[in-house]
């Protein structure tokens, strides 16, 4: 049997934090404001030396570990990320070669989503028994696209990494389930408008500032507090269970305000909803792995969890998606079952 699990776990964020109090001494903005509009208070921004494919490594690293295998047992690492090292070759090269991992490595943009889509992808394979081990990497140096000029974006962001390793379970006690969605005719409510082939970089794409994050704010808000219910209820039917059959509910951490109007309309239990936008800020496409990582740290996450994770961003792109949580070990709740005499495998 090949259903997935979350085997393995880590993150990284860099040293450097810059708060709320450091940010209205750069642009035209009050802590009060950020606080009350998004629920952050600090970011965690990369040295010069620092890279979406160092960080990256660093938080691999760690999920290896803890997954207890060696890089030779990884078949395939996904990056997602929509700050690459380089336009090409991918970011999951330069981290591949790092560990010494011998099997394939890609990128996957999909915004913030990016994270859940690579996610969904690596289930799939394992499930299907064509790799063993994945490594999916969500990992974002996005201090180095935003105008900080720009008070309506530069105080959301972070940057940082956080890693997995799905693998079978053996004690897993059913198939994660995900739901993917996308809309490209909101794709200029949150772009990055210069250096692809539309608008290749000049001097003038330089000067106009067309190299940082463009966001209409209230637009993306809107898209936001629809998707995150919709995709969630559709996840659970999918997967046949009821808000409260989640052990922890991990969502895309982009604003305070977006994850209460989500817990409210599904009635969720606020205990089981994990937040640490206040001092992450939006690190995109690592801010779910991140959590995850920092939910297991505060012994909300034991093996056989089922955790829900919903992402949402560029594209417009969002994913929902439910699986369970270090099934390669035998679970406390699995053990009980199989002491009632419940066959569980
Ligand atoms: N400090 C002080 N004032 C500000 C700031 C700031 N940092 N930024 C904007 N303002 C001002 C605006 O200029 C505007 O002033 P005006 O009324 O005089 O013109 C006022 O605040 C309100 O601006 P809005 O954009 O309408 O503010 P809103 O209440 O919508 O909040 C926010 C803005 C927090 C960005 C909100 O729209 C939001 O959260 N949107 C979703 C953003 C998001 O989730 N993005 C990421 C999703 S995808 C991904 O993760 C990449």
């Amino acid at each position: 049997m090949n259903r997935p699990t979350i085997r393995g776990w880590g993150m990284y964020v860099p040293e450097r934090v810059l708060t709320n109090a450091e940010l209205e001494t750069l642009v035209d903005t009050t802590d009060e404001w950020i606080t009350s509009r998004t629920g952050i208070k600090q970011r965690h921004i990369a040295a010069p030396g620092e890279t979406t494919s160092s960080m990256g490594l660093q938080a691999a690293r760690r999920a290896l570990e803890r997954a207890e295998l060696t890089p030779a047992d990884i078949d395939l690492v996904i990056v997602g990320t929509a700050t690459p090292d380089y336009q090409f070759p991918a970011t999951a090269c330069l981290i591949q070669d790092a560990l010494g991992v011998t099997g394939g490595a890609f990128d996957l943009e999909a915004g913030c989503t990016s994270f859940m889509y690579g996610l969904s992808l690596a289930s799939a394979l394992v499930s299907s028994g064509m790799q063993r081990n994945v490594l999916v990497i969500g990992s974002e140096t996005l201090s180095r696209i935003l105008d900080w000029n720009d008070r309506a974006t530069c105080v959301l962001f972070g940057d940082g990494a956080g890693a997995v390793v799905v693998s079978a379970g053996q004690y897993a006690e059913f198939d994660p389930q995900y739901v993917l969605g996308s809309d490209g005719s909101g794709a200029q409510a949150l772009c990055l408008p210069a250096g692809g082939s539309r608008l290749p970089a000049r001097a003038e794409t330089v000067r106009d500032r067309l190299h940082f994050v463009r966001m209409a704010g209230p637009e993306v808000y809107r898209f936001a507090t629809r998707v995150v219910g919709e995709a969630t209820q559709q996840v659970l039917a999918k997967a046949g269970l009821h808000p409260s059959d989640v052990d922890l509910f991990i969502p895309h951490q982009a604003n305070t305000r977006i994850i209460d109007a989500a817990v409210r309309r599904l009635s969720m239990r606020e205990d089981r909803v994990f937040i640490n936008i206040d001092r992450y800020g939006n690190t995109s496409s690592a801010s779910i792995p991140i959590a995850l990582c920092e939910a297991e740290e505060r012994g909300l996450l034991e093996p056989g969890s089922r955790v829900l994770m919903v992402g949402f961003g560029a594209g417009l792109t969002w994913a929902a998606g439910i699986m369970q949580f270090a099934c390669h070990l035998a679970p406390r709740r699995q053990e009980a079952l199989v002491g009632a005499g419940q066959s569980v495998l």
